[in-house]
C-alpha cells in the first residue's frame, strides 16, 4: 500500500504549479526537504526555477534556461545525471494546443513521443532518483520506475483532479535501456 493524500487545491493556483500548496508537498518529499544539495532538470518548466539551471521551456517567453523540445533537451544529458526529474507537461491535448498553445503537433498528437520522453527521463535519473509526476493520470512512465506516494488535489466545480505521483528509480539493468539491442 502507498499513501495517498487528498488536499484541497485553491481556485488562483492558475498556470504557475510551482507556487501551489500541493506542488511545494511533493518537491519537499522528492527532495527530503531540499536539507542537501541535489541536482533536478525540469522539461516542462515554464517559469518554475527550482531546477536552474536545468530548465527548459519550449515557450521562449519563459523564465527556462533553454528553450528545445523536450525530448531534444533531455537527449543532451548523460546517463544517472539527477536526484530529480520534475515532469510537469500540459495535462492533455486541449491543454496543449488551446492553454499552452503548442499548436496541434503536440506531445499528445506525435505518435509515441511521451514514452520517448519518460525513457530519457528514467535514463538520466541516478539510482535512487526520484521522478515527480502530475498529471491527470498515475500510469507507471518507465519499468525501473516503482511509486511510492501519491496526492490527489481536488479543485470544485467542473475541474479536473491533478495527480501527483513521486516515483523511485530502482537498480536497473542494460536490458532496461537496449531499446531490443541484446
Ligand atoms: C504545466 S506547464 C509547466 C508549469 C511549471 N511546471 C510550473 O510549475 O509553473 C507546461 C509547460 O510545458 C511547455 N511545453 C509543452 N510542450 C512542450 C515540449 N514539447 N517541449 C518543451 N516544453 C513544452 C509549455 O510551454 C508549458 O509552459
Amino acid at each position: 500500500m502507498i499513501p495517498i493524500t487528498r488536499i484541497i487545491g485553491a481556485s488562483c493556483d492558475g498556470l504557475d504549479t510551482h507556487k501551489s500548496k500541493y506542488f511545494k508537498m511533493g518537491l519537499s518529499k522528492a527532495t527530503n526537504g531540499l536539507f542537501k544539495p541535489i541536482t533536478i532538470c525540469d522539461p516542462f518548466a515554464r517559469n518554475c526555477e527550482w531546477a536552474d539551471p536545468h530548465t527548459n521551456d519550449m515557450n521562449e517567453n519563459t523564465k527556462a534556461k533553454h528553450h528545445l523540445d523536450a525530448l531534444e533537451f533531455l537527449k543532451g544529458y548523460p546517463s544517472e545525471y539527477f536526484d530529480l526529474v520534475l515532469f510537469d507537461p500540459p495535462f492533455s491535448p486541449i491543454q496543449a494546443e488551446r492553454r499552452y498553445e503548442c499548436g496541434l503537433e503536440n506531445i499528445y498528437t506525435q505518435g509515441g513521443y511521451l514514452s520517448k520522453v519518460y525513457f530519457e527521463c528514467a535514463r538520466i535519473l541516478k539510482v535512487n532518483g526520484k521522478f515527480l509526476k502530475l498529471g491527470y493520470n498515475s500510469n507507471r512512465p518507465h519499468s525501473s520506475l516503482v511509486l511510492k506516494e501519491m496526492w490527489v488535489t481536488c479543485f470544485g466545480g467542473n475541474r479536473n483532479d491533478v495527480i501527483m505521483s513521486l516515483w523511485n528509480k530502482e537498480q536497473t539493468s542494460i536490458l532496461d535501456y537496449s531499446h531490443g539491442i541484446f
